[in-house]
């Protein structure tokens, strides 16, 4: 039997690997659009046995409603994050979604560990300073990173990679997650609730999924509890941090530096080219990408080539498996 998958949003970066896993596939059929899954596109879907997908912007009610009209309940998503699908359109219509939540929690891990250098060493400061001709060292003396503490705010696959990273470097660290990963708790990293982590921390580095819960929770009572002069590094989720509060926090100094690969207006705006600097349409992004002391990247800690790869594989070997035996590895609880 011919299988069919239709996947979505498929980008140049993806194709090749989309195409490498059609050839490994022949007994699917898969079609592909660039066009991510919304109401002017579910209808690719009509014969479709499963739809492989990635997009920042909502899986709707209304759009989850018509893939079910159309009998599609197989649907794979090509990232981690489950924060923008309908839920209880979701257990209404019986769906079966699968993510990936490992595509390369090292990419990520990577990627912070090196925005967190560029903090410490000024480099945004020196880029700029060199780029004016201005060579001299002073005022923009660095701090090391092995005389710090590090706090981990949850400890999954992404935080516990970054912990590796950091110790190479030395650093102190400490932990906080409702789970505690038996290894880590062995090591005694574990603080009891966030406010200690908060409190003991030089540099916050955030590795939480968004839920309803834990949005805004780095806001103004949360940076109250901070040390002066921390850092904080958010590669996870935009809602997590109320960026007002933020903004306030870096101005008083209480935050020394941030980098943010995440942001809570990114969606329409990440990942699309506004042609000049001024053209941004978030004044509140421009002020902080303005800012020496805070690093602003658009969504990127995932884009790397063995990421990308498996989250086109990953997903595609999942969808595959939930037409074939209704069931995958990699289905998500809703
Ligand atoms: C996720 O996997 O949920 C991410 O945040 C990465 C995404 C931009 C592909």
């Amino acid at each position: 039997m011919i299988l069919k998958i239709v996947a979505y949003g498929i980008r140049a970066d993806e194709k090749p690997y989309l195409n490498e896993w059609s050839k490994a596939n022949p007994e699917v059929t898969v079609t592909s659009t660039g066009k991510l899954l919304d109401e002017t596109t579910v209808d690719l879907a009509k014969e479709a046995d499963g739809v492989v997908v990635y997009q920042q912007k909502p899986y709707t009610a209304n759009v989850l409603n018509k893939l079910a009209s159309y009998g599609v309940k197989n649907i794979s998503l090509r990232n981690v994050g489950v924060d923008n699908i309908d839920a209880t359109a979701v257990k209404q219509n019986g769906f079966k979604i699968t993510n990936v939540p490992a595509y390369s929690p090292q990419a990520i891990a990577e990627f912070t560990v090196t925005e967190l250098m560029r903090l410490l060493r000024n480099t945004k400061t020196f880029d700029r300073k060199i780029a004016n001709g201005d060579l001299r060292w002073a005022p923009d003396v660095a701090e090391e990173l092995n005389q710090m503490t590090v706090g981990v705010f949850a400890t999954g696959r992404i935080g516990r990679a970054a912990i590796q990273i950091y110790r190479g470097f030395g650093a102190k660290i400490i932990a906080y997650d409702v789970f505690h990963n038996p290894e880590l708790e062995k090591e005694g990293i574990y603080v009891d609730t966030p406010e200690e982590l908060y409190a003991k921390s030089d540099v916050l580095s955030i590795h939480a999924p968004a839920t309803k819960e834990n949005e805004h929770m780095l806001n103004d009572e949360a940076f109250s509890k901070m040390k002066d002069g921390v850092y904080i590094l958010n590669p996870a989720r935009g809602t997590l941090v109320d960026t007002d509060a933020l903004i306030r926090a870096l101005d008083a100094g209480k935050v020394k530096g941030a980098a943010l690969d995440v942001y809570e207006d990114e969606v329409g705006v990440f990942n699309t080219d506004f042609g000049s600097f001024d053209k941004i349409p978030d004044e509140r992004l421009k002020n902080l990408l303005k800012r020496d002391n805070v690093l602003v990247t658009p969504h990127i800690a995932f884009y790397t080539k063995k990421a990308v790869h498996n989250m086109v594989w990953f997903a595609m070997d999942a969808n595959k498996s939930l037409i074939e035996t209704g069931n995958s590895d990699k289905l998500v609880k809703f």
